[in-house]
């Protein structure tokens, strides 16, 4: 059965793209392409159609992942049932998400930083405004490598 995955941030330019391109980048390298899919999206549209932001393509390619194909949208609210997994970046896209589907399962909604306790940060800082696209791209490597394995241990 196939697994989808939703990454959710404010503008979906910086973050959840590269956490979208970051985790298919890693399910790829796991040969699981045909039982994970990975999208992203924005709680705000603001961006809808645009290409993602030159600091996050900087970013995918340092680290040898092509950021080419990508167009900004915005979350629909029938995406709570479409996809198995919705990761928000920071507790204010959890309150737009909450607007949007009234509840929040919370096996199917939360944050990247939740799957890296270890961490002392519980939220991804936002890049568009603090320009360290380096701690945004730790924080999501650290979360989607977590997320893996976490799916691995459940389906071996
Ligand atoms: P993102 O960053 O939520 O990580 O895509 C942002 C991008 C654009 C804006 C805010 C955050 N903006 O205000 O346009």
């Amino acid at each position: 059965m196939l697994t989808r995955v939703l990454f959710v941030c404010l503008g979906n330019i910086c973050r959840s793209p590269m956490a979208e391109y970051v985790l298919r980048d890693l399910v790829q390298k796991a040969h699981l392409g045909g039982m994970i899919t990975v999208d992203s999206a924005g709680t705000s549209g603001w961006h809808n159609g645009e290409n993602m932001h030159a600091g996050t393509q900087k970013m995918l390619l340092a680290h040898q992942i092509d950021p080419a194909r990508f167009h900004s949208s915005q979350v629909h609210a029938d995406d709570l049932n479409h996809y198995d997994f919705i990761i928000a970046m920071d507790d204010q896209n959890l309150t737009a998400l909450h607007t949007l589907f009234q509840q929040l399962p919370s096996n199917k909604v939360y944050k990247i930083t939740d799957l890296i306790p270890q961490s002392d940060m519980n939220e991804v800082p936002d890049p568009y405004l603090t320009g360290d696209f380096q701690q945004t791209y730790d924080l999501i490597f650290q979360g989607c490598t977590a997320w893996l394995r976490q799916w691995q241990q459940q389906h071996q």
